[in-house]
């Protein structure tokens, strides 16, 4: 069964002489079950292509879709609740929130998801 596919994904970067094509007409699909490693020379766009898959990016163009749903047609609060309980994404550069421990940055998501359990 199919879980994820991405379609004619284009990311962008800049404008005019500054552009940078961070991701050029990217297609796959990955299986339920699959495990799946991106790999690539320095700047070739796996964090570009992460960060949108984890919808804390926006594509410039193309599509994404997350077990049959297209991720960016989500409305705000629909969308804010994927990225909350479908994804987990680990950055490359940690951002985690000083002022919490280990603990309290790990468990993080899941108090803010149950305090909304109700709302959904
Ligand atoms: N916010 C941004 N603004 C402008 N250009 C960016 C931005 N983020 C990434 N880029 C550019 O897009 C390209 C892809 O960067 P990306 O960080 O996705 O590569 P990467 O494969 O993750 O590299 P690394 O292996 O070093 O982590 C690079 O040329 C980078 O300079
Ligand atoms: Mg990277």
């Amino acid at each position: 069964m199919e879980i994820l596919r991405i379609e004619h994904l284009t990311k962008i970067y800049g404008k005019g002489e500054n552009e940078v094509r961070a991701l050029d007409d990217v297609s796959f699909s990955v299986e339920k079950g699959q495990f799946v490693a991106i790999i690539g020379p320095s700047g070739s766009g796996k964090s570009t292509l992460l960060h949108i898959l984890g919808g804390v990016d926006v594509p410039t163009s193309g599509k994404v879709f997350m077990d049959g749903k297209d991720v960016f047609t989500q409305k705000e609060e629909e969308f804010a609740i994927f990225r909350r309980r479908q994804v987990g994404l680990i950055y490359q550069f940690y951002n985690l929130i000083p002022v919490l421990n280990v603990e309290e940055n790990m468990t993080l998501p899941i108090l803010i998801s149950a305090k909304d359990a109700s709302f959904c």
